[in-house]
């Protein structure tokens, strides 16, 4: 299995492949792998003739250092686990000098709002990190299509923004959000939960189903308070902010209009530990 740390390595192999005219599907990770990101390469693998697969905790959008050190790296393991999958996937771990050269900093992006909303309010400049590395890992890797998981769902709409700014030749394709039996969706933090908090964390998810099913007859006024409720004396759980919000936009639901789509988006601590879900509610 090809493991590329230089960006001109890769560059170079990449010409070859345009040259080959190979379509190539890019999944973005920042390691720590799961079945979650098995499933997006499963699905790359299936749509193009040659998958990359980038493997880089990216400094720049990471708003809490603390998080950023904490943040799971296990390139040994990950790379083990995609050669099960298939020998023929590339694989781009690089170092932050190699994607940003001297100055590892985010360019300011204005991507129509998007970034104002939740993740955005919660992690000022997290969405500027995710764009300027995004916009850095498609010029090397040139794809033809690029895969995200639905569990970050505002990350996916900027991203889709993102190619639109910076006119870039990419399908951005959005895939179903994987989850553990327990309904909790998968995530590399989840490597982080204690015993106790991995049994408390699928409430998360059985809240959102309940907000799913109460959609057509409550108010989203009624359902935001109920859903205080439910972490409100839960001594594992810290809920940070549940929203429904407008697909498109993303802004918050006031009254709700036909022909409109709507998600609810919740982000909840587990001690030190963030988890975030969404759903689609109609
Ligand atoms: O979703 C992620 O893992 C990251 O935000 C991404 C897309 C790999 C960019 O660093």
């Amino acid at each position: 299995m090809r493991v590329y740390e230089k960006r001109l390595d890769i560059e170079a192999y990449v010409a070859d492949l345009q040259k080959q005219k190979k379509s190539i599907g890019f999944v973005p990770t920042m390691g720590a792998l799961h079945q979650g990101h098995l499933a997006l390469i499963q699905k790359a693998l299936i749509e193009n003739q040659t998958v990359i697969v980038s493997i880089f905790v990216n400094p720049t959008q990471f708003n809490n250092t603390e998080d950023l050190i904490n943040y799971p790296r296990t390139l040994e393991t990950d790379v083990m686990l995609l050669s099960n999958v298939s020998k023929d996937i590339i694989v781009f771990a690089p170092t932050p000098q190699e994607v940003y050269g001297s100055d590892t900093i985010a360019i300011k992006y204005d991507f129509e709002g998007l970034e104002h909303a939740m993740e955005g309010k919660f992690r000022p400049g997290h969405f500027d990190g995710v764009g300027t590395v995004l916009k850095h890992l498609f010029t090397i890797t040139q794809p033809t299509n690029a895969y995200f998981g639905e569990k970050d769902f505002q990350q996916l709409q900027i991203v889709r923004k993102l190619v639109a700014i910076e006119k870039m030749p990419v399908n951005i394709i959005g895939c179903p959000i994987y989850r553990e039996e327990s309904g909790l969706a998968l995530s590399s933090r989840n490597k982080r939960l204690n015993h106790d908090q991995m049994a408390a964390a699928p409430l998360i998810y059985q809240t959102l189903k309940q907000v799913q099913n109460d959609f057509g007859t409550k108010s989203a006024e009624d359902l935001n308070e109920w859903v205080a409720r439910q972490f409100e004396n839960n001594e594992l759980l810290d809920l940070e902010y549940f929203e429904i919000a407008n697909i498109a936009d993303l802004k918050p639901v006031q009254q709700k209009q036909q022909n409109t789509k709507y998600r609810a988006f919740i982000a909840v601590f587990a001690g030190e530990v963030r988890l975030i879900d969404n759903i689609a509610l109609n």
